[in-house]
């Protein structure tokens, strides 16, 4: 047997009620930071569980609500000065990807007193403390409530940077998919899409391990069945992709994500495309891609998704951003060819098995799009 490190600390708990049944699980010190952005932790019902199991455990909180789409330091620091204020011992993140990465951050910041001026340049180091940090997760892409990383925006590199330590993995994740029932099919398509590359990019990563990619292959195999009814309107199985977000975010625990993340970083950045909806348009040019070099992987995944090759899933892709109304307008070649340089400075890639040329790269974006 191949020798595998698989590690993940996180406590995954999951089903209906499962924040206010599993409370002596996560309620983890004396007043909590609610970390979450500005509505879809009271509409989704998720506020008001939590709030009310920390006050059956006799735990006090503190609401910080100001974390907005791709969040950046100043989001950070405000919720540090909250948290410090209201002297709060762990923290809670409820929400999609940017308030979870910002409840981790703010977690290790707080706990490790790290200044602002520093914060953008430095990591988390192997022996770093963090405030406990509980996920409550209320999309299904980012699978941040099973993973170490913490995506900040930096806009003096213009560009996102991965905060990433092992402090930063959550201690609890708590899936009730009940709170996703009121999402936007098109917030289902950016974050299902999301999940897939996550599962897509680990299997071919040089750090993927026999259990990893068999994760991954789950992933796959029950994203894209809902992927299908997003594009042809049927009904939606939250749960289902729920459950897979986070078996692809374990997946990324253990290898990380690469050229797909690196690629739609910039289309975030510049163009303003949702994260997930960035990584999508460029998943069947980047499978083009790794095809030559890895052709038996390459089958197994397209065979997990039950798709006949990458031509079909392009257009499953396009299907589903038409039918979510969400057809992305695309860049012109000088901006491609931008963007194009980006990703291969990016540290993420030299990680990878294999290295395009900013020709290749220019290739997937133009497949994409
Ligand atoms: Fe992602």
């Amino acid at each position: 047997m191949e020798s595998v490190r698989f590690y993940l600390p996180t406590e995954v708990v999951s089903g209906p009620g499962c924040v206010r049944r599993m409370a002596e699980r996560w309620v983890l010190g004396k007043k909590a930071l609610l970390v979450t952005g500005a509505r879809s932790a009271a509409r989704s019902g998720a506020l008001e569980d939590v709030t009310a199991a920390l006050e059956a455990r006799g735990a006090a909180w503190a609401v910080f609500d100001g974390v907005r789409a791709n969040p950046d330091a100043s989001q950070i620091y405000m919720g540090c000065d909250v948290a410090r204020r209201e002297g709060c011992d762990f923290v809670v993140g409820i929400g999609g990807g940017s308030p979870l990465d910002a409840a981790k951050a703010i977690a290790w910041v707080v706990a490790q007193g790290v200044p602002r001026e520093r914060f953008l340049k430095s990591r988390p180091e192997p022996g770093d403390a963090a405030l406990p940090i509980v996920a409550v997760p209320l999309t299904c892409g980012t699978g941040s409530e099973v993973t170490p990383y913490s995506i900040i925006t930096d806009h003096g590199a213009k560009t996102k940077v991965n905060v990433s330590g092992a402090c930063l993995f959550p201690k609890v994740a708590l899936l009730d998919a009940r709170y996703l029932t009121g999402l936007p099919r098109e917030v289902l398509a950016d974050t299902a899409l999301d999940a897939l590359s996550h599962a897509i990019e680990g299997a071919y990563s040089p750090r993927s391990t026999r259990l990893s990619e068999a994760m991954a292959l789950e992933a796959v195999r029950t994203i894209v069945p809902e992927l299908v009814r997003l594009a042809h309107g049927g009904f939606v199985n939250v749960a289902e992709l729920h459950y897979a977000s986070a078996v692809a975010g374990m997946v990324i625990a253990q290898t990380g994500t690469g050229l797909v993340h690196a690629m739609g970083y910039p289309l975030t950045y510049h163009k303003g495309l949702p994260h997930g909806r960035a990584n999508g348009i460029l998943l069947a040019g980047y499978l083009e891609f790794m095809e030559r070099p890895c052709p038996t992987l390459t089958a197994r995944l397209l065979e997990a998704m039950g798709v006949a090759g990458v031509d079909e899933l392009q257009a499953l892709v396009d299907a589903v951003l038409d039918a979510a109304g969400t057809t992305p307008v695309a860049p012109s070649e000088e901006e491609l060819a931008r963007f194009a340089r980006e990703p291969l400075r990016l540290e993420l890639v030299r990680k990878y098995r294999a290295m395009p040329s900013p020709e290749e790269v220019m290739d997937i974006y133009r497949t994409g799009f």
